[in-house]
């Protein structure tokens, strides 16, 4: 059946990790950002394991299973050093994404139809664990096909490229989503969706009713940057004045 009123958010925490690997030190944490979703509503917390690490660490991964009462979903590659580190941290749920090191972020959803071998063996492994198993994929029936064919209980569709596109191949792209939406949902898989979603462009997604969680990180993140950085500021002034003032009345 399906639930045409309510629709899930998973909060992606990578950037907040990302803003903190780039001076090196201990914050902005990802644990306390998601604890903070939590608070707001989030229905889940996604964090993206690189190759690289280049935001989220091994520890992050640990300390948010630990610390923050939302179900994770642990995004990963499907190499062999990814399940080790799935089998031993047992997320609520294991989204498989393709990873290039150089690209910027994710690009394309999963090939599931050039590697049906290796991902049967893979997501059997993982569900033997009792984690839940989603792909990343393009809204393209073939791919969703593949994706029952393999084991996974849940598809994530690829919203990158509604994300990017305008006028007539928006609207294309929109329907190619709820068309792939409707058929995943008939052949019994979950139906999530993500990537590229921010305030101006989530609505017409959030609409289409087999959708069950939307994924979103970046555009989240970015907004709390603004809407925090006035407070930001008036806290670091109103501190440097107290500190000024104080060591006048000390008269230093
Ligand atoms: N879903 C998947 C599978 C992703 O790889 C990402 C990006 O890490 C997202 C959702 C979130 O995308 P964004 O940061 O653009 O909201």
């Amino acid at each position: 059946m399906i639930d045409h009123h309510t629709i899930e958010l998973g909060v992606n925490v990578d950037h907040i990790a990302t803003l903190r690997q780039a001076r090196g030190v201990s914050y902005p944490d990802p644990t306390q950002a998601a604890d903070i979703a939590r608070q707001a509503g989030a229905d889940g917390v996604t964090v993206h394991l690189r190759e690289d690490r280049r935001h989220i660490q091994d520890y992050d991964v640990d300390n948010i299973r630990d610390n923050v009462a939302l179900p994770m979903n642990l995004e990963m590659a499907a190499t062999a050093q990814m399940l080790e580190i799935a089998k031993r941290v047992g997320p609520h749920e294991c989204c498989l994404v393709p990873e290039k090191r150089e690209e910027l972020t994710t690009e394309g959803g999963l090939n599931i139809i050039d590697q049906i071998a290796h991902l049967r063996d893979y997501i059997a492994e993982l569900k033997a664990k009792g984690i839940r198993v989603s792909l990343f994929i393009d809204p393209d029936q073939a791919q969703i096909d593949a994706s029952k064919k393999v084991g996974a209980d849940i598809v994530e569709l690829h919203t990158g490229t509604y994300a990017e596109a305008q006028g007539q191949a928006l609207r294309a792209e929109l329907d190619r989503i709820k068309i792939g939406a409707r058929h995943a949902h008939r052949l019994g898989l979950q139906v999530n969706a993500g990537h590229g979603l921010h305030y101006q462009n989530v609505a017409p997604i959030a609409a289409i009713p087999e959708l069950v969680c939307l994924n979103i990180g970046h555009s989240i993140v970015a907004r709390a940057a603004m809407t925090g950085f006035y407070e930001a500021v008036h806290t670091m002034k109103q501190q440097m004045n107290g500190a000024r003032l104080e060591s006048e009345g000390q008269g230093l």
